[in-house]
């Protein structure tokens, strides 16, 4: 099969690495490390983005702040998926005029989805001309070009052209965190669900190779990652670009293989392509954690059919049978929108009568927000706010119920979790999970971080569990 990924050239990746070098002798001229402040909206995908922008930055001598008052250059990594996180971040934007204010050479850079819009990109140029830098996801990889030309040059740069997409190996990582790791295995998405901009700002599907892959997985292993998270739009669709043919089931059986003690969680399922096949490897595969986000988005098959999402109400329900059948304890989490143009509220009903029938664990619930550029923006979309905002509450309430009685269940269950991190809770300092993702508060040494510890559940609410450390 002739491959129609194309893969960004290593000595290109070298070139860019090499205006890293430069910066970095420019930055040693100052008797102190400059400082970068990287803010993240969105998914993973954005956070894993994120992380190779720190990893240039450090390469080119920066240190980090989470102050922009004190940074010499700030890049914003924007969200478009909702009207809302665009207006966060047009108003954090908006903001930076009076730090740049302060201080003339701050560069400030806007990167990510929301710019890859050019209604989006042709706002910042006319009305946010404190904007130095804005790059879309495709010119992420030549970040490091872009900086030089305004650390040397001044000036503003737009690159935000319209691209299918490539993949970039080799870019330098700053991780985030030292328990928990995303690991990109596809880029882009090719479904086109009609409220969705994400295929038309990330561009076509296209498969890291499964060699990068596992020797990435394998050095966070050895490194002593102990959970490792598949990232991509659609995961289920992984490999379908590969040369050698390999499905995403293959790849977690090998992802399995790689030695250590670690978790595989992946996101996001596409239940289109959810298979038997996948769920036999999910079983089989004693790393894969036992949870799975399989989006549903509604439960009527008119709208279903509206959003192309390509299965129905049936099609999903048997999915989520066969998953059970193999792996009675999973925990599912799915994504709904309510709200979707031209969805009465007898077709809502219908979500929720999916939510009494899946009871999920879990639910990320979103009210339609029109993407210019979708088919779903130009569909008749009669039903008042409020009507919106009604059955979104109901849906909650709903939910609500559920997950507590889901929650109920953990009860005087010993469970081994991975601890990983600090609790906001008063009455706990840390946090763990448990291997189907459910958060617990509980009190112990800090020392604990990262590691597995076996929690008695003692309590829940609606959004979380109580422990305490097993004797
Ligand atoms: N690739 C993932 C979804 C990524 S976007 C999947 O297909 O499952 C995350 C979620 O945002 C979607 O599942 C959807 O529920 C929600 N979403 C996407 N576009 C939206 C829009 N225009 N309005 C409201 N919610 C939206
Ligand atoms: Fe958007 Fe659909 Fe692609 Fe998910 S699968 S990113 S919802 S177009
Ligand atoms: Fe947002 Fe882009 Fe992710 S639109 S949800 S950051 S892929």
């Amino acid at each position: 099969m002739e491959r129609k990924t194309t893969h960004i050239p290593p000595e290109d990746i070298a070139r860019q690495r090499g205006y890293c070098g430069a910066i970095k002798e420019i930055n040693t001229r100052f008797a102190k490390a400059p400082l970068a402040f990287v803010d993240t909206y969105g998914c993973q995908q954005n956070e894993a983005d994120s992380e190779r922008i720190r990893g240039y930055l450090k390469e080119m001598g920066y240190g980090f702040t989470q102050d922009e008052k004190e940074a010499a250059v700030i890049v914003i990594n924007t969200c478009a998926i909702r009207e809302h996180a665009e207006q966060r971040v047009l108003g954090n934007v908006g903001a930076l005029v009076h730090t740049k204010r302060k201080n003339p050479n701050q560069i400030i850079c806007l990167c990510g989805c929301m710019v890859q819009e050019p209604h989006n990109a042709a706002k910042i140029r006319t009305s946010y001309r404190h904007v130095d830098m804005v790059f879309g996801p495709h010119a992420l990889w030549r970040f490091p070009e872009f900086l030089y030309r305004i650390l040397t040059r001044r000036g503003r740069i737009f690159e935000t052209a319209d691209d299918p997409g490539s993949i970039a190996e080799g870019i330098p990582v700053v991780r985030q965190n030292g328990v928990k790791a995303w690991v990109s295995i596809m880029y882009g998405c090719n479904n086109f669900c009609s409220y969705c901009i994400v295929p038309y700002v990330r561009g076509r599907e296209r498969s890291r190779d499964p060699e990068g892959i596992l020797a990435e997985v394998e050095e966070l292993a050895k490194a002593g990652y102990k959970e490792i998270t598949l990232l991509g739009q659609n995961v289920n669709s992984y490999g379908k670009d590969l040369p050698e043919p390999m499905d995403f089931a293959d790849l977690l059986r090998k992802v399995n293989a790689v030695p250590g003690d670690f978790l595989i969680r992946f996101m996001t399922s596409h239940p289109k392509d959810a298979t038997e096949k996948l769920f036999d490897a999910m079983a089989e595969c004693e790393k894969v954690a036992p949870v799975i986000h399989l989006p549903v988005q509604a439960g009527n098959n008119r709208v279903l059919k509206a959003m192309n999402r390509v299965y129905t109400r049936e099609i999903y329900l048997e999915k989520v049978r066969q998953l059970r059948q193999r792996i009675p304890d999973i925990v599912l989490t799915s994504d709904i929108i309510v709200g979707f143009p031209g969805e009465t509220t007898e077709e809502f009903e219908d979500t929720m009568s999916l939510l009494r029938e899946v009871e999920y664990d879990a639910l990320f619930t979103f009210i339609y927000s029109p993407r210019e550029g979708t088919p779903a923006a130009k569909m008749p979309d009669p039903m008042s706010k409020e009507e919106k905002s009604a059955n979104f509450q109901r849906l909650v309430d709903l939910q609500n119920e559920i997950s507590l009685k889901k929650h109920q269940a953990y009860e005087g269950k010993t469970i081994r979790c991975l601890v990983d991190g600090r609790s906001d809770d008063p009455r706990n300092n840390l946090t763990a999970r448990t291997p189907g993702g459910r958060l617990v508060h509980f009190t112990g040494d800090e020392k604990l971080i990262g590691t597995y510890q076996n929690l008695t559940i003692t309590g829940c609410s609606t959004w979380a569990l109580f422990g305490e450390l097993a004797e």
